[in-house]
């Protein structure tokens, strides 16, 4: 299969979880993956991984000049950008309620969390177009859909993905940018993330009781998504949001 045969990606955060499965989908369906991460062993384990048109870009996704250098980069060396996949993200501290939330620590997950992505959409764009348009998918959260009195930065952080999501979509449709944006709500998926959030049997086996299917989610679940959102088949689907959660948001 080839369903994104010859597309350029940047995928951030794909030193771990859903942005390496995504690495390794994308390049076996064909796409060269520009694997990016802030943790440089993690990224160059992905890039060894999958082998093939996957090279590794130290990136802060929360700084302005990282982004500009590897966009220009990808220009440089690839040629074009066809797409781009925001996932990078943190979690922060758990539990973090809105009462035991630093502003530091506020700052910090806002940073990477919506800065990352206001900054992928904003030097992405520019590129996207110069190679005849393009696909950005943004990682949100089913946190983004429900309250999440854990995690109160961290919801926000994904609330703002959502919305900006459409921002970007709606901006770019009606100036005719041929390029789409949407975003991808994960539920509870075993990741280092995920698996941070719920280090015991004990805490899963009570979650697990949430989830209608009666399973947490693979990375690989994601993946799929994402595919489909940065390849073609969704050429007509903009501004919109891929809940992939085992039906948790449907109760
Ligand atoms: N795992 C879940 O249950 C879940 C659920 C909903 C949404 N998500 C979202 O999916 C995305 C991927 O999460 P995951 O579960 O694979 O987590 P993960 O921790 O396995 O992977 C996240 C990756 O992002 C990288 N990263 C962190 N800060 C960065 C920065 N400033 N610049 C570049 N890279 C950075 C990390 O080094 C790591 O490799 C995140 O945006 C997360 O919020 C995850």
């Amino acid at each position: 299969m080839s369903r994104v045969a010859d597309k350029v990606v940047l995928v951030t955060g794909a030193g771990s979880g859903i942005g390496r499965a995504t690495a390794a989908l994308l390049v076996a369906e064909g796409a060269t993956v520009i694997v990016s991460d802030i943790n440089r062993a993690g990224g160059l384990e992905t890039v060894q991984q999958i082998g093939g048109k996957a090279r590794f870009e130290d990136h802060d996704t929360a700084q302005e000049a990282d982004w500009k250098r590897i966009i220009d980069g990808i220009l440089e060396r690839e040629g074009k950008l066809n797409g781009l996949v925001n996932n990078a993200g943190i979690a922060g501290p758990f539990p973090a309620t809105f009462e035991t939330e630093t502003v530091e620590q506020w700052q910090k997950i806002l940073s990477i969390n919506v800065q990352g992505v206001f900054l992928g959409c904003k030097y992405s764009v520019p590129a996207l177009r110069q190679s005849g348009g393009g696909s950005i998918v943004n990682t949100s959260s089913l946190a983004a859909l429900v309250g999440t009195p854990d995690l109160s930065a961290y919801g926000a952080s994904k609330g703002a993905v959502r919305q900006f999501t459409k921002t970007v979509a709606m901006d770019c449709a009606r100036k005719g940018y041929k390029v789409r944006c949407n975003s991808v709500h994960p539920g509870i998926i075993m990741t280092p993330m995920g698996e941070g959030i719920l280090p015991d049997e004990k805490k899963r086996d009570r979650m697990r009781k949430h989830i209608p299917l009666g399973e947490f989610g693979a990375p690989e679940d994601i993946a799929y998504g994402i595919l489909y959102l940065i390849s073609d088949e969704s050429r007509f689907v903009t501004g919109t949001e891929l809940v992939i959660d085992g039906g948790m948001n449907a109760i």
